[in-house]
């Protein structure tokens, strides 16, 4: 067994959350639904800080070996510095873009990924090379935010860009919703990558705000998401825009008591289509 670990230690609490609030609810389904087995090899797609990789490392133990792929250095190096403090032995980092994976051809059991392939560019090669690497017999887990996510919010967006007259903002808030992945694009995705679904899992949860300010200051709203948003508005329009959108809330705050805005989960897991 290994040494245990000291809760007064400055790096261990520095590593103590190891995974935020907007992953966590996504992992929880993956790790409650991924097929269990012993001594495998496990590659897991897009871990940014760590997540689900340190996690899987813990769980399939010494026997099994992880590989895990990213291209966000920092969040790389913020990885390495937890696994050499939890003196993890069973992971392998692949510093990489997922297009092009440097493993041998069917030599893995399982791939994960939590919340990475709607992140991923060129996704058609990044599936290409997940089938070429996986066994004849392996599994494909994934987790992903499908159409849906935020929709009170978009909702409250279109409102107020009807009220603004602000009707090419309106076409590209229409297109960046219908874009978004459901469970049957995703699926159709994978099968013509040469998978088939084997199993989905669907779940739900809730960011409630009481400020409506909150909304748009929330830090995972700063990293992934607040950018894109003010993309889509012509800037000499944006400080009405969303002036007129914190009031909207602000009213829906002083109505319901809260700002709730929904993000759906899916788990969905696949395996090769020649598998049976
Ligand atoms: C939303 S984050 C998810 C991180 C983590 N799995 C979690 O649950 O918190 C998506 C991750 O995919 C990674 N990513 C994006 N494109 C990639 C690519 N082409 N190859 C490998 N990783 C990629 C990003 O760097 C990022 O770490």
């Amino acid at each position: 067994m290994k040494k245990l670990l000291d809760a007064q230690s400055k790096s261990i609490v520095n590593i103590y959350d190891e995974i935020n609030l907007w992953s966590a609810p996504f992992g929880r389904l993956l790790l409650e639904n991924i097929p269990m087995q012993s001594s495998i090899k496990i590659l897991d797609l897009g871990f940014g800080t760590g997540f689900p990789l340190i996690e899987l490392s813990q769980r399939f133990g010494e026997s099994s070996k992880i590989y895990g792929i990213d291209i966000w250095a920092e969040a790389i190096n913020r990885t390495k510095n937890k696994i050499k403090l939890l003196e993890l032995k069973n992971i392998e980092i692949l510093e990489t873009s997922a297009i092009s994976i440097p493993l041998a051809d069917q030599q893995i059991n399982l791939i994960t990924s939590n919340l990475g392939v709607n992140n991923f560019e060129e996704r058609k090669k990044v599936y290409a090379e997940m089938h070429r690497v996986l066994k004849t017999d392996g599994s494909i887990c994934i987790t992903t935010n499908p159409m849906g996510t935020f929709e009170e919010l978009f909702d409250l967006f279109s409102i107020v860009f009807k009220e603004m007259g602000l009707e090419d903002e309106l076409e590209k808030l229409n297109t960046y919703l219908q874009h978004r992945n459901t469970k049957a694009s995703i699926e159709a995705e994978f099968k013509t990558s040469g998978f088939k679904l084997v199993k989905s899992k669907s779940d739900h949860t809730n960011m409630r705000f009481s400020d409506p300010v909150a909304v748009l200051n929330h830090s995972l709203i700063r990293i992934g998401f607040r950018r894109y948003w003010e993309k889509m508005i012509q800037e000499e329009m944006r400080a009405d825009f969303f002036k007129r959108l914190l009031d909207k809330i602000g009213l829906h705050i002083q109505s319901e008591g809260a700002f709730s805005m929904k993000i759906p989960i899916l788990y969905l897991e696949f395996r090769k289509s020649e598998y049976s």
